[in-house]
């Protein structure tokens, strides 16, 4: 033991121990990629799990069927937890375990309903506090099949009656909530193009058609916890996904306002609506009738229910440039367009094509969403990185997975720079992942696990050098979770009801167009074209 503690490296110079104990240290995972039990205790099938189950569809052929069956072993993995000094774990609810026919209004299955409570009360019982996400990607197929999912305001109806029956049923035991998991990666990678599940593929329009929807559910779900569920004192956000821009040239300024246009275009087409209203001037200018409106009544709404702390999830940044001159206004600010449609990084590669270690690139989007939203408290709600090799090295040599941990090592300096030096609000911080588990398109081909996870040896689990490593320097030293927040959890009754009031009505939505067609060439086409599946080394399955 003395022996390990020896090996790992110290903490970054920037994370002091006075620094590190300002912030919440966790772990991350999401239902679909965990938890396995597909079709138990009365789960409908997700989008998710029809794309899966589609031979070829998966880099290597698996599904999340099964996962890492964390529907069977949670016991376990919360043990492992505790003994690492775990005491923030932010996890996703499966809609289709909760309403399994998706609608508003339709029967709550209580087994679902269940199994999360009994899996909070465990996680509370060791110590953990949780923080839960609504949605990380897995709509109820149903709701794809009956109106095209996000790209109808029917989601938004369907959605809040879900976020009531969430707190209703878990609202007592869980207080901090975030309602959906990367809006980009939904809407960009799910419908505009046909990376990830529905597969849409309804170009640009359907983007931001889906981003407008997404951003109205959220926006009456805020609502709705603060009135009707005002007395359960949480607090609630919605994760954003970005990455940063460096312009390629810093000297040239076309180039520095291509990569400030890089980041309007990500962090500022939700953040924007969230915080002020509307969306950024530069989008409503060159993205025409591409981008649905808000009415007054729903702005109204957007400014009224400003997100309660700002959660980010960050991985890398890509080199920025200009586009060519007399490119057509929509691509000329495009996401991609503003990269070339590709993946070029002054950071070094990973063994994921998208992914860069550019570790200032955190500390840089942290001052440029501070400085925008003047001063929110930031939340980072993942952050991590696939190692090398890790699909096919043996046991015990994977789990020395030092690339990996000088990732993290020179990210959270960064971070603590950003708290330390730049007066940054950092609350928590969140490690993505727990474990290895199904990176979506590529399966357990890209392993972000802190936790090795053995497919051969019946999904045993094997903590990999990284969790050691932060366990003594960055889990270890949070304290437990509030202790009322624990003894409610004791006290709270299954509730004994089989279905919840349709939730009033909040402000209509006005009705969007999905027609409108973009003819930009984003990452996600780039990626779309070699998608994982061996067809290209340069882009993989994921744009995020
Ligand atoms: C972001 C997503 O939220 C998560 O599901 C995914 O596994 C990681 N990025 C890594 O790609």
């Amino acid at each position: 033991m003395l022996v390990t503690v020896l090996a790992l490296s110290p903490a970054p110079d920037a994370c002091t121990a006075a620094v590190r104990s300002s912030i919440n240290w966790g772990t991350a995972t999401s239902a679909y990629q965990v938890e396995g039990g597909w079709n138990a205790d009365g789960k409908s099938p997700s989008i998710w799990d029809t794309l899966a189950q589609s031979p070829g569809k998966i880099a290597d052929n698996t599904t999340g069927d099964v996962a890492c069956d964390m529907y069977n072993r949670w016991a376990e993995d919360i043990a492992l937890m505790k003994q690492l000094g775990v005491k923030n774990y932010r996890l996703s609810v499966a809609w289709t375990r909760i309403i399994p026919a998706g609608v508003a209004g339709s029967a709550v299955n209580m087994a679902g309903v269940d199994w999360y409570r009994n899996l909070i009360k465990a996680l509370l019982a060791a110590g953990i506090r949780p923080a839960v996400t609504m949605y990380h990607w897995d709509l109820p197929q149903v709701l794809q099949d009956n109106y095209g999912g996000f790209l109808s305001p029917n989601i938004q109806e369907d959605f809040l009656y879900y976020a009531d029956t969430l707190f209703k049923h878990l609202g007592d035991i869980v207080d901090q909530w975030m309602t959906f998991n990367e809006v980009i990666s939904i809407c960009e990678l799910g419908y505009q193009v046909d990376v990830f599940a529905p597969q849409a593929n309804k170009g640009l329009g359907a983007k931001y058609t889906c981003g407008h929807n997404v951003l109205l559910a959220h926006a009456k779900t805020m609502q709705l916890y603060r009135t009707k569920y005002a007395a359960q004192k949480g607090r609630v956000s919605i994760a954003l996904d970005g990455k940063w821009g460096y312009p390629k040239d810093p000297n040239n300024p076309a180039d520095v306002a291509a990569a400030e246009n890089f980041m309007v275009f990500q962090y500022a087409w939700m953040a924007d609506p969230l915080y002020f209203g509307d969306y950024p001037a530069v989008m409503k200018e060159t993205q025409g009738a591409l981008l649905p409106k808000f009415t007054a009544e729903e702005s109204k709404l957007l400014r009224a229910t400003t997100i309660d702390f700002f959660s980010v999830n960050f991985y890398c940044g890509y080199y920025v440039w200009a586009p060519a001159p007399g490119s057509p206004k929509e691509l000329t600010y495009d996401v991609g367009a503003n990269t070339g449609g590709q993946f070029i990084s002054p950071g070094i590669p990973s063994n994921a094509p998208w992914l860069f270690k550019t570790p200032d690139g955190l500390r840089l989007t942290l001052q440029w969403l501070a400085k925008r939203y003047n001063g929110p408290e930031f939340w980072i709600t993942e952050n991590g990185v696939s190692g090398p090799d890790e699909d096919w090295k043996p046991l015990p040599a994977v789990l020395d997975d030092t690339y990996r941990q000088d990732y993290y090592k020179t990210y959270l300096d960064n971070l603590c720079l950003a708290k330390s030096v730049d007066g940054v609000n950092v609350g928590n911080y969140y490690a993505w992942s727990w474990m290895d588990n199904f990176e979506w398109r590529d399966g357990f081909k890209k392993r972000f696990g802190i936790i090795y996870i053995d497919l051969k040896n019946n999904l045993a689990r094997h903590p990999k050098g990284t969790a050691k490593w932060l366990s003594q320097h960055f889990f270890n030293i949070n304290p437990v979770a509030p202790a009322t927040l624990r003894a409610a959890s004791v006290a709270r009754q299954t509730p004994a009801t089989a279905a919840v009031p349709k939730p009033a009505a909040a402000p209509s939505a006005s009705v969007i167009s999905s027609k409108g067609k973009g003819f930009s060439l984003p990452f996600s086409l780039a990626l779309n074209k070699g998608s994982g599946l061996g067809l290209s080394v340069k882009f993989g399955p994921q744009g995020k």
